[in-house]
């Protein structure tokens, strides 16, 4: 996979991109990240990238010639065009399932954006995808841009040690993952579940999807409403639930 990355600052991400799974992804040739810096196109002596709001307001726009510019010069540089996702309160709000979607694309363009936010141009006829990280506003996309490539790069086939962990992990099955537990067997008088040290794997599959759809009963039981659970599952839920 090809990853173009627009910002108007590059150096933010060298920390995050120089560690752990997206370093491996990356120096294992599994994918390639390239950070374009949106002031290279700006065409006068203070390299200006935004500019007043027509109509007022606060803050500043960052400006459409100059995002088109560097957009189209970066799209020049492998034959994939789309998806060009920005990243923006306003968009789709990320989820696993659209991390898969991306994880299968062969290239993506992604702009991060500043200030107040794009001119609306950029976002009409420009951009094909708009995302969102969360309902809350981050100073620009860069963070969200991290945030979304790490989960992507997750899915890319090789990325991970384990392909079951992509499978196992949380929101793969539509739920909340298990509590994990490691040595030593007793802490503080805190035991580990008897199930995990038994060495039975049917038990332990079982007592993890339990404890999967217990966690995302009790903290997001929204998501529950759209699994099936068996009658036996939703039995033992209801007892756990109505002995809180
Ligand atoms: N830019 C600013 N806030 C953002 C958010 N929540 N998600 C994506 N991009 C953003």
């Amino acid at each position: 996979m090809r990853i173009d990355l627009l910002t108007i600052f590059p150096d933010m991400f060298r920390g995050p991109f120089d560690e752990s799974i997206v370093k491996r992804a990356v120096e294992g040739g599994l994918v390639s990240i390239n950070l374009h810096d949106i002031r290279r196109w700006a065409e006068d002596r203070h390299k200006t990238v935004d500019d007043y709001p027509y109509g007022g307001g606060p803050g500043m726009v960052m400006k459409p010639d100059v995002v088109f510019a560097a957009t189209e010069s970066v799209l020049e540089l492998a034959p994939q065009r789309e998806p060009v996702i920005l990243l923006t309160p306003a968009g789709r709000r990320l989820t696993h399932e659209i991390v898969v979607e991306l994880a299968a694309k062969e290239r993506l363009v992604l702009i991060c954006g500043r200030y107040e936010g794009f001119d609306a141009r950029v976002h009409e006829h420009l951009a094909t995808d708009e995302i969102s990280i969360g309902d809350f506003v981050l100073s620009g996309g860069e963070l969200a841009a991290m945030a979304l490539v790490d989960a992507v790069v997750r899915h890319i086939p090789g990325a991970l040690g384990s392909p079951q962990s992509t499978v196992e992990e949380s929101f793969a099955e539509g739920l909340l993952e298990a509590p994990h537990y490691t040595r030593p067997p007793e802490f503080r008088g805190w035991p580990v579940p008897e199930v995990l040290v038994s060495g039975n794997h049917g038990e332990v599959a079982k007592w993890r999807r339990l404890q999967n759809i217990l966690l995302t009963a009790r903290r997001r039981p929204e998501l529950l409403a759209s699994l099936e659970l068996t009658a036996e599952e939703g039995e033992w839920l209801a007892l756990q639930l109505g002995e809180q």
